[in-house]
């Protein structure tokens, strides 16, 4: 499994040019081997490469119509996976407004991000989402929640908790569709914000605000972003200037989880009593680009 690969602006050119064989190949239902066109013989066959070199009869078993669809199948992958990979990119490098009239042109696109994000999620050994959701429900269920851009809104589904889900799209009534940097929420209304790998826009400071706007005091604010985005090791953001950021909006940072190779958690606080210092000192998140597979 390899995690998500950064890249500087101009890096990815080169990639896709000099790239390694196993970067381009498609995803593994494309790999396997091509179903046989006729039942299989029976155990007592000479295998199959033999009998085409010895048959005649059997020559017609030729497998070239499964190469084309192999070759259709590699391609449509490849497309797939680039549609997907350049949606990812766009979804970093624009602010907030510019992607919701983007996918609102389209609303089809976000199945397609959707769809390459979920194929991405299924390599990481553990999901962010699901490390949020057990915390959430080792609390109260009587706490309101909002989920910052929930993608296909698992908080929702599986907390007993009233969750508000917020995404660019939305093709299911709970989902509330606009920029998450201006959501209908009213102030001081929700006892979570939860931002799961959703700080993508250039902007990400306004959805922060935001938060911090429709947050009760005391409320909870859980940040889990892609840890190559936060390793100042890798290019990314030193997570201690992210989360001084954070606490001159008015929180305090309880806890942080490094632990996972894939992704960072940060637990804060609202304070009873916030103050918003006049300037923050935002450190610039990078876009997280995931590799051709
Ligand atoms: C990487 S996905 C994560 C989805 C979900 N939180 C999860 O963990 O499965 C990020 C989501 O944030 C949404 N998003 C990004 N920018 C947004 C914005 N400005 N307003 C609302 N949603 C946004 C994207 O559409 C996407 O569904």
């Amino acid at each position: 499994m390899e995690p998500p690969q950064e890249s500087a602006a101009g890096g990815r050119k080169r990639r896709r040019r000099g790239g390694s064989r196993n970067r381009g190949k498609p995803s593994s239902s494309s790999q396997q081997a091509p179903r046989p066109a006729v039942a299989p013989p029976p155990p007592s066959s000479p295998p199959a490469k033999r009998r085409r070199k010895d048959g005649a009869g059997q020559a017609a078993v030729t497998p070239k119509r499964d190469n084309t669809s192999i070759k259709l199948d590699k391609m449509r992958a490849r497309l797939y996976g680039g549609h997907f990979r350049m949606l990812n990119e766009t979804l970093y490098t624009c602010s907030g407004q510019d992607a919701f009239d983007y996918f609102q042109k389209d609303p089809s696109l976000f199945d397609v991000y959707h769809t390459g994000y979920q194929e991405q999620m299924s390599r990481w050994p553990e999901q962010p989402v699901n490390v949020i959701i057990n915390w959430l429900k080792s609390h109260k269920t009587s706490w309101t929640v909002a989920d910052f851009g929930c993608g296909n809104a698992a908080v929702a589904k599986n907390v007993k908790n009233k969750v508000f889900s917020i995404d660019l799209v939305s093709d299911d009534p709970s989902v509330i569709a606009c920029d998450m940097a201006h959501t209908p929420l009213e102030s001081s209304s929700v006892d979570v914000a939860i931002f799961c790998l959703s700080l993508m826009g250039t902007n990400y400071p306004n959805y922060l605000e935001e938060a911090n706007r429709v947050l009760k005091p005391s409320g909870w604010l859980v940040i889990a972003e892609v840890r190559s985005r936060l390793d100042p090791n890798n290019g990314g953001a030193d997570p201690e200037k992210f989360s001084k950021a954070i606490i001159q909006l008015g929180f305090s940072l309880v806890s942080k989880d490094m632990k996972n190779k894939m992704f960072v958690l940060f637990y804060f606080r609202k304070k009873e009593k916030s103050k918003v210092a006049k300037r923050i000192d935002w450190p610039q998140l990078k876009a997280c680009m995931y590799k051709r597979r």
